[in-house]
């Protein structure tokens, strides 16, 4: 179970992400904010030859065809499975320290009870959206009657008839978390569709398939669908590696790129305590210590940090407190110093022994690009040095693959763009 921790641009994707998906024996996932140039464009052409390829592109970041179609509402058909949903769409909106306040907390309710609602009849999740518009819509209340969720309904209810100026706060706060869902063009990637393969996590968890999970950044965008596919892939895999003898074999690689700005799961520190003992490879990928905790609190970054197996820091670390901590556990030496004095009968030579940190704070701070510390449960601390993709000999291969995966994204795009110049819609 890994946690890596590097600053922008220092080799993470090239490093870390690439190398583990080229080398993964079992189905990969990658959540990501690129793709030109990136893990998705160098691994795609590779994962191809072993299993069948998804991406999940909803806002287009490799223009990827839409040639699949994923259940959002698979998982919420109970009351648990709806809250995590809803969990995803605040995560992903407002950070850790402002998602417990009380409109936040009184939305992510209504929107957990309009999925229910529509999960336990199989109602797309456009119809979620047609509540949000309207509240005084009935329709939900009478559906979760329906399907038994009685306590579930009349909080729904209680909401919708409480006064005016709340109830409005709450739905105008909930329909801001699910804005990404408006989008026509995001909504058909999580909607029933006849005529395309719909992903299954289940199946995924035993194939050698590659899921690309790819979104923009920050509120608006359609990470919480990501983060909801990735919670989905990695809950399933679980229940499968139970289901045959408690581990997954091949394992499962999940290589959450860029988590902290597009898989926003939050309660990624409770589940890497269930994924390791399942063959289930966690990779997350953060740019910060603080960008941890903006993201799952404090606490919640600490638990996911002592959660990891393999730690993985590397340059760029510009968090005193972090590169003190981590000063402190490389630990001390003695160092031989020696001191020649001269006096009136000659010169006389003393040594004596000095404590000193192995690796001060500022040595970590300023460790070169391409060094790392790996901090492994049960070894010393280790100073490594990763080996990017393009510097392995198999780069000759996945150089010009990656290469054209990008030409064909920039390709993609421009026939968009010419297609619209055609309809009279661009600017
Ligand atoms: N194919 C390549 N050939 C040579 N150098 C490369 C190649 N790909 C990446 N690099 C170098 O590696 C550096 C880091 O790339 P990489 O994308 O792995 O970093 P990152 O930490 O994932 O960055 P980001 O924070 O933007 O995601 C780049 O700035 C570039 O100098
Ligand atoms: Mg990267």
């Amino acid at each position: 179970m890994i946690v890596a921790i590097m600053a922008p641009r220092s080799g993470k994707t090239s490093g870390l992400a690439i190398p583990a998906i080229l080398s993964a024996p079992g189905p990969v996932l990658l959540t990501s904010n690129k793709a030109a140039n990136d893990a998705f464009t160098a691994t795609v052409d590779a994962r191809a030859e072993v299993g069948t390829v998804w991406a999940l592109d909803p806002q287009q970041i490799a223009h990827h065809p839409r040639e699949m179609w994923w259940d959002i509402l698979a998982d919420a058909r109970d009351l648990a499975g709806a809250k995590r949903l809803a969990g995803h769409f605040v995560a992903a909106s407002v950070d850790e320290s402002s998602g417990s306040d009380f409109w936040s907390t009184a939305a992510s309710n209504t929107l957990g009870a309009l999925f229910l609602a529509a999960a336990s009849h199989r109602r797309p999740i456009t119809d979620v959206l047609a509540w949000l518009a309207s509240p005084a819509d009935r329709t939900p209340v009478d559906l979760l009657i329906d399907a038994g969720h009685d306590a579930v309904a009349a909080q729904l209810q209680g909401t919708v008839s409480g006064a005016t100026e709340t109830r409005d706060g709450i739905y105008e706060t909930a329909r801001q978390y699910a804005s990404c869902l408006l989008d026509p063009e995001v909504a058909a990637w999580v909607t029933p569709n006849r005529d395309l393969p719909e992903f299954k996590p289940l199946a995924f968890a035993t194939s050698r398939d590659t899921l690309y999970l790819l979104s923009k950044d920050g509120g608006g965008s359609a990470s919480a669908i990501i983060a909801a596919a990735a919670d989905a892939v990695m809950r399933a895999a679980v229940i499968v590696a139970e289901r045959s003898g408690g581990r997954l074999d091949p394992p499962a690689l999940c290589v959450l790129d860029e988590a902290a700005n597009v898989c926003r799961i939050s309660d990624l520190p409770d589940l890497y305590s269930h994924l390791g003992s399942r063959g289930v490879i966690p990779m997350t990928i953060l740019q910060s210590y603080r960008q941890g905790q903006r993201c799952w609190g404090e606490a919640g970054m600490d638990a996911l940090w002592s959660a990891a197996t393999v730690k993985i820091v590397g340059s760029g670390i510009d968090d005193a407190d972090f590169a003190d901590r981590l000063s402190r556990q490389v630990g001390d030496h003695d160092v031989q110093t020696v001191s020649v004095s001269t006096s009136e009968g000659g010169k006389s030579t003393s040594v004596s022994m000095r404590t000193e940190r192995i690796l001060p704070p500022d040595a970590i701070r300023a460790l070169p690009k391409g060094k790392v510390l790996l901090l492994a449960t049960g070894l010393r601390i280790a100073m490594l040095s990763i080996r990017p993709w393009y510097k392995e000999p198999s780069a000759k291969v996945i150089g010009p693959a990656s290469a054209r995966a990008t030409k064909a994204i920039t390709e993609r795009a421009l026939a968009k763009t010419v297609g619209h110049d055609d309809l009279g819609l661009s600017a």
